[in-house]
């Protein structure tokens, strides 16, 4: 019994030691086929997350950002990445101590992505927030996207970690000893003189000098390319609504990254490229949470009713319109159809502890009247005109709001036209 308690307890305490590294994909909080960008995309996210200067005196958090520090490295690099998934946290320990170092320090990293020294801290130069405007279908705006887009961003390059040397060899400069000025003495008067300070134009007051210069960024440090950036649309969210990315503007070794600011804009629809189901509701106009659609009626529609439209909407169900043999719709008539406008943005999106609400739909009708009548149509109708439109007109001067004239009008009855 005691040996069997020993065995147990021995067992705990191997345990323990296995576990003590948590797990580089769980660290991350992605799976293991994850890709390059998914990988880089985690820690853009956790590192900003974690960071001390964000969390001062949360000795948890500052764990986190060297954990995910680590399980970046490790599993970025093609190499480690193998050897992790086939020996874990041993087998990489021994690796680095056969080889070269695999621990940057975390801030460098950070540093690499965002700039700044690694840093938040007050001093730290921040860049300027750059805004955009990206273009979204109402479509989009209506069923909820994951999408993305992109935008011409200054990196800090990745060929010379933003050194701007292709060796890596950066020196001080030996004209201005690095102060990035240089003193000059103009004699004014004999023993008098005036001290003025100018920038050192040999090394364009940086205070460091590289003989050989990256190919890929020319020594600028930085590189301006297409960057592509991931974009979740909610669910009925408000257009000129404004998504914050932080610290993902443009980078520079010389400040931390600005915010990089998306609006969404709604763009024309498209019938070639944005409607291949031919959906009518790719030309409903929105406005706040109701949106609005024209429909064309002919004249025996509008007058005869019998009819019915089919009106697919944004997500391609379909929209009943429609009147019995007998109902009129006059030109111009608004039908509010509930619950078949936007989908209402919420806080708590698409949980199953909120059920969406809707909007309404505006139908305004437009009739149109045939340019033409076959001869003995026009026959037909004009002497049903004649039959009918004393008997159950309409009062026109009624009808148009204008004021009684003095002399009695000359339908007596009231009733005048069809
Ligand atoms: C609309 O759909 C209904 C039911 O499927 C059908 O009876 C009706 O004929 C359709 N109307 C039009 C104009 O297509
Ligand atoms: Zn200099
Ligand atoms: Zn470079």
């Amino acid at each position: 019994m005691l040996l069997h308690g020993a065995v147990l307890l021995l067992l705990c305490v191997f345990a323990q030691l296995i576990h003590c590294a948590e797990d580089f994909y769980k660290v991350l909080g992605i799976d293991r086929q994850a890709s390059d960008k998914q990988i880089k995309s985690a820690y853009r996210q956790l590192s900003k997350k974690y960071h001390p200067d964000k969390n001062p005196g949360d000795d948890t958090a500052q764990s986190k950002f060297v954990e995910v520090s680590e399980a970046y490295e490790a599993l970025i690099d093609p190499e480690s990445r193998k050897i992790y998934d086939q020996y874990g946290h041993e087998g990489l320990k021994q690796h680095s101590q056969g080889g070269r170092s695999q621990h940057h320090d975390p801030f460098d990293l950070f540093s690499r992505f965002f700039g700044g020294g690694g840093h938040y801290q007050r001093g730290t130069p921040r860049g300027h927030n750059i805004e955009i405007k990206v273009g979204i279908s109402l479509r989009d705006f209506y069923n909820g996207r994951e999408t993305e887009f992109q935008w011409d961003k200054q990196q800090i390059c990745e060929e010379c970690d933003g050194t701007g040397s292709s060796d890596g060899v950066v020196e001080t400069c030996h004209h201005c000893k690095g102060h990035g000025v240089r003193i000059i003495k103009h004699q004014l008067a004999p023993g008098m003189f005036q001290q003025v300070q100018t920038q050192c134009d040999a090394c364009g007051g940086r205070g460091k000098t590289i003989k050989h210069k990256c190919p890929i960024c020319r020594g600028e440090r930085v590189i301006r390319k297409p960057t592509t950036v991931s974009l979740k649309i909610d669910r009925g969210a408000a257009r000129d609504s404004r998504l914050v990315y932080e610290n993902e503007a443009d980078a520079s070794p010389d400040w931390i990254a600005g915010d990089l600011i998306v609006t969404l804009t709604e763009k024309e629809p498209d019938m070639e490229t944005e409607n291949p189901d031919h959906v009518d509701g790719t030309f409903f106009r929105r406005k706040g949470n109701d949106l609005f659609w024209r429909e064309v009626l002919s004249l025996r529609e509008a007058w005869m009713g019998d009819w019915t439209r089919n009106i697919t909407h944004l997500d391609g169900h379909v929209v009943r319109l429609g009147r019995k043999r007998g109902e009129v719709v006059q030109p111009g008539h608004v039908d509010t159809v509930e619950n078949e406008g936007m989908p209402i943005w919420s806080e708590e999106g698409d949980s199953v502890y909120h059920k969406f609400q809707f909007g309404k739909l505006y139908v305004e009708y437009i009739v149109v009247l045939p340019d033409q009548m076959a001869s003995g149509m026009e026959k037909d109708f004009w002497s049903m005109w004649q039959k009918w439109r004393k008997e159950i007109g309409v009062d026109l001067h009624k009808d148009s709001g204008r004021p009684d004239p003095p002399e009695p009008s000359s339908s007596p009855e009231g009733k005048d036209e069809l």
